[in-house]
Parts: C-alpha cells; structure tokens; sequence
C-alpha cells in the first residue's frame, strides 16, 4: 500500500461499512467516510476506532447529494460504495451513479462496490438447484412481480455500475455478498443481524426450512478490502462461506445454546447454492461458522438483545 493512501467509505456507520472502516484504518489509510448525520449517536462507534482520531473523517453526505458526495471523495484514490437506501429503487440507483461520477471527478483509481446475491439469485430461469456464479443475474421484471424491491434495487444499481464501467476509463469492482452475519461495531439493529437475532428469540411456531448462504461480516468486509488491493481483481465477485438449512442452523446453535427461544417447527423451503471460487482463488479465506455464530451470540447478549427477551421470558 502506497503510505497513507485516502480513501472513502459510503454508508461508514452502517454494519458492513463500520468493518471495512475499521479494516481499512488498521491498515493505515486515511479515511474519508460518509455518514447522513456525523452528529448521531448511532455513529460514535466509529469515532473509537484504533486511529480514528488522526485518520478517519466523517463527512455528512446524502446518496442524493452529489456535491457533498464530491466534498468526501475529492482527494481519495479509492471508493468504497457501501451505502445502500433499503427497498428505494431510485436512490439506490441514482446514489450509485452520483458516487461514480464523483469519484471520475476525483480520478479514483478503483471503485469496490457492495451489491448482494439480490442482484444474482431471484430468476425463474435459473435451474432449480443450479449452483450460482457471476454469470448469473436477478431477473428484474420477476422480482417486481414477487415486490422484491430490495432486489429491483440492488439489480438494477449494478447494472448501472456496468454500463458506466463501459463508457469510462473508471476501474469498478462489484461483490455480491450472501446473507452477512457476526459481531456488529454498530449501536443500531441491520436488516441480517435481525435475521439471526430473530431465530434466536422470536420462538415462531414455524420456520422456512430455506437452504440459507452466509458470511461473515469481518470476512466480506476484508473481500472488500482484498478486492481494492489485487491489481489483477476484475468483474463482479460472489461473497459467500456457508450454506446451511434454517433447521440444522437452528439444530447448531440449539447445541451451543440451549436455552434461546428457537422456531418450534419447519416447512419446506428452498433457497440458493452459490459458488464463490472466484473469490477464493484471489486468495480470500473465511472463518467457520460456529466462530461467527459465537461472536453474534456474544454480541447480542452484551448489548442486551437477548438478554432483554429472555428476563422478558421469564418474568
Ligand atoms: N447485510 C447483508 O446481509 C447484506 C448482504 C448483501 C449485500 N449487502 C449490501 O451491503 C451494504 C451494507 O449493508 P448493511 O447490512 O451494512 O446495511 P446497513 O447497516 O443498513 O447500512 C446501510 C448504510 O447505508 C446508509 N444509507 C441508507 N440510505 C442512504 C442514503 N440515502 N444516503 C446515504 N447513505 C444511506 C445508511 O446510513 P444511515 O446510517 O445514515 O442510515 C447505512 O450506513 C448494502 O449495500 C447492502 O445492500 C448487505
């Protein structure tokens, strides 16, 4: 790494985001992060990070707000599109345009940009039981007829994000990861760690069965991080360690805590396999599950999310 390169973060407070900021400044780069209110409570992790005080900038910018876009970025040879307006279409898109032509007005060497298997995996025409790589695409005309906005959204950004690769000189990378999941830095509740909290302590009298693939937090955010570093990284990447049916998720963590309040019962389900040689030939590497399992189960109960449903529960 060239010393003390700068870099910005979009979406710095968020739970992927607060990673690879933490990620990025361990390794001694400057960074310049987005936030929507640097003032928010929700946001002072990230003022604790190991050398936020001399190297991290948190700058107040909307997706929409182009010119406080083009204040963060100005200066930085790297982006980091990270944040992500949830089940919005037009910001989603618009936002990711604004930060691509922002970072062309700042020649940026590389943008790394975090899609989702969103973007991949919702397709009639794909096989059942086909295993996913980048060549696969969500259909977007099938996910607005099932309303999955979320993947409307995610799709349709990095579409754009490609089209604008090939009418510029400006070097982009995409990573689609599954299903994050582990520790959060963040004070606030994302949309994944929900997920995971809920199969914890809802109790819900049934379950989808879904064939789920997971990843770690820390893991796609180093992906991001290697993906930014390799000259030779190309293309769109696949971002997914573990595939698991929600029973023998729940069969797992019932063995490491027995006493959660888990789904009481299964239906059938589908779900995805994804492959993400890709990545993984690149050189990235990623923890075993029950690690990430145990960091988010610590998590949670240090920051009250479980203990308060279970003195709720007993009470
Ligand atoms: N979590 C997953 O399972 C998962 C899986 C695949 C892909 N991804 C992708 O990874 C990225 C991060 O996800 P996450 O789970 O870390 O979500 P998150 O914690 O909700 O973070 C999203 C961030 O986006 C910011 N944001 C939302 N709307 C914005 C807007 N209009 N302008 C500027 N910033 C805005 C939020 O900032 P505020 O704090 O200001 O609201 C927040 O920091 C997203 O692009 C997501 O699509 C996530």
């Amino acid at each position: 790494m060239v010393e003390r390169e700068k870099v910005c973060v979009t979406g710095a407070g968020g739970y992927l985001g607060s990673w690879v900021v933490k990620f990025l400044l361990s390794k001694g780069y400057i960074v310049h992060g987005t936030v929507r209110d640097p003032e928010d409570d929700k946001n002072t992790h990230l003022k604790k990070l190991e050398h936020a005080e001399e190297n991290l900038k948190l700058f107040k910018a909307d997706l929409l707000d182009y010119d406080g876009l083009c204040i963060a970025i100005a200066g930085c040879s790297g982006v980091f599109h990270i944040a992500c307006p949830i089940n919005l279409i037009e910001p989603s898109v618009k936002g990711t345009l604004n930060v691509l032509d922002a970072s062309v007005k700042a020649k940026v060497n590389k943008v790394v940009y975090a899609s989702s298997i969103g973007a991949v995996v919702v397709n009639p025409n794909l096989s059942k039981g086909q295993v996913m790589d980048e060549n696969c695409w969500s259909d977007i005309e099938f996910c607005k007829s099932i309303e999955q906005w979320y993947c409307v959204a995610k799709t349709l950004a990095e579409q754009e994000a490609w089209e604008y690769a090939k009418r510029s000189e400006l070097k982009i990378l995409t990573v689609c990861p599954s299903i994050i999941i582990g520790p959060r830095l963040q004070p606030t509740m994302n949309s994944s760690s929900l997920y995971l909290l809920r199969i914890l302590k809802d109790g819900s009298e049934s379950a989808e069965n879904r064939h789920r693939a997971l990843v770690d937090v820390r893991d796609t955010a180093e992906s991001l991080l290697m993906l930014y570093e390799k000259p030779e990284a190309e293309g769109r990447y696949i971002c997914s360690s573990h595939e698991i049916r929600e029973q023998d998720l729940v069969e797992k963590l019932k063995n490491m805590y027995p006493y959660y309040n888990y789904p009481k019962s299964f239906s059938e389900g589908e779900g995805v396999s994804l492959n993400s040689e890709k990545l993984q030939n690149l050189g990235w590497k990623y923890r075993p599950l029950e690690d990430t399992l145990v960091d988010a189960v610590k998590d949670y109960e240090e920051s009250g999310a479980l203990a308060k449903v279970e003195l709720a529960q007993t009470s």
